[in-house]
């Protein structure tokens, strides 16, 4: 509990300090990492993304579901979060890297992780990047995603309507709509257990298959 307190403090300062990059006040909540881990469907992958680590809420909640032969990369940015997690989170399935998902494949190849990856689960604060940078981590993700693969990813439900950023004041940003764009299959979830409420977005790359039709079922047409 105390450890707990501890590191939401370190975040809220954070974020008073690098509000574009951090994008919240506290971490995720528990609903939301939940929710963010039920969507990517863990047990099926060997290996799993992480994009924005933070103080490693979710990183925890990816180590409690995955299974056991599999392997987990989480990219941070800030290297003192970074590092907290890997003080923290001591596990043989993790490896906790510090540096930009903007640059997501250099990364995974530099690590020895050879593409399709299986899940991708980001904690980007998606509309508070730069446009330049959101478009390169997405376009990485696309890249490194296997063809059955999972991109995980939340928004923040005010971001619709107003967001604000030192580098560019007031203004909006349609996460749903940047994500029809750029994958073929995007479902959504609100978690309004979190500060602030989110929407989870689960993306493929194209449309699931349906299943095949149940014996018998065809001559009913
Ligand atoms: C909204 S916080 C979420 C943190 C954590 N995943 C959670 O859910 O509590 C966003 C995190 O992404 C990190 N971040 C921001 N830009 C990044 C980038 N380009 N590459 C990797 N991490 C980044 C920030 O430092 C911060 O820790």
């Amino acid at each position: 509990m105390k450890q707990t307190l501890a590191s939401s403090w370190g975040f809220f300062k954070r974020a008073l300090d690098r509000w574009e990059q951090t994008a919240a006040v506290v971490p995720s909540s528990r609903f939301l990492s939940r929710a963010l881990t039920r969507h990517a469907e863990l047990r099926r992958a060997a290996v799993v993304v992480e994009l924005g680590a933070g103080t490693g809420n979710v990183t925890r909640a990816i180590l409690r579901e995955m299974r056991a032969d599999s392997r987990l990369i989480a990219i941070e940015i800030d290297a003192s979060l970074a590092e907290q997690v890997r003080a923290t989170l001591v596990d043989p399935r993790l490896e906790v890297i510090c540096g930009s998902a903007a640059d997501l494949p250099q990364i995974l190849a530099a690590a020895g992780v050879r593409s399709p990856v299986d899940v991708v689960i980001s904690g980007l604060g998606m509309s508070m990047l730069a446009p330049a940078v959101r478009e390169a981590v997405v376009d990485g993700v696309r890249s490194v995603l296997a063809d059955a693969g999972i991109f995980v990813l939340f928004g923040y439900v005010h971001a619709r309507a107003l967001v604000w950023s030192r580098r560019g004041g007031f203004s909006r940003f349609n996460v749903r709509g940047f994500l029809a764009e750029r994958f073929g299959s995007l479902e959504r979830e609100v978690i309004t257990l979190n500060l602030p409420p989110a929407a989870v977005y689960t993306c493929r790359r194209s449309l699931r298959a349906s299943p095949p039709p149940a014996a018998g079922s065809a001559a009913a047409g």
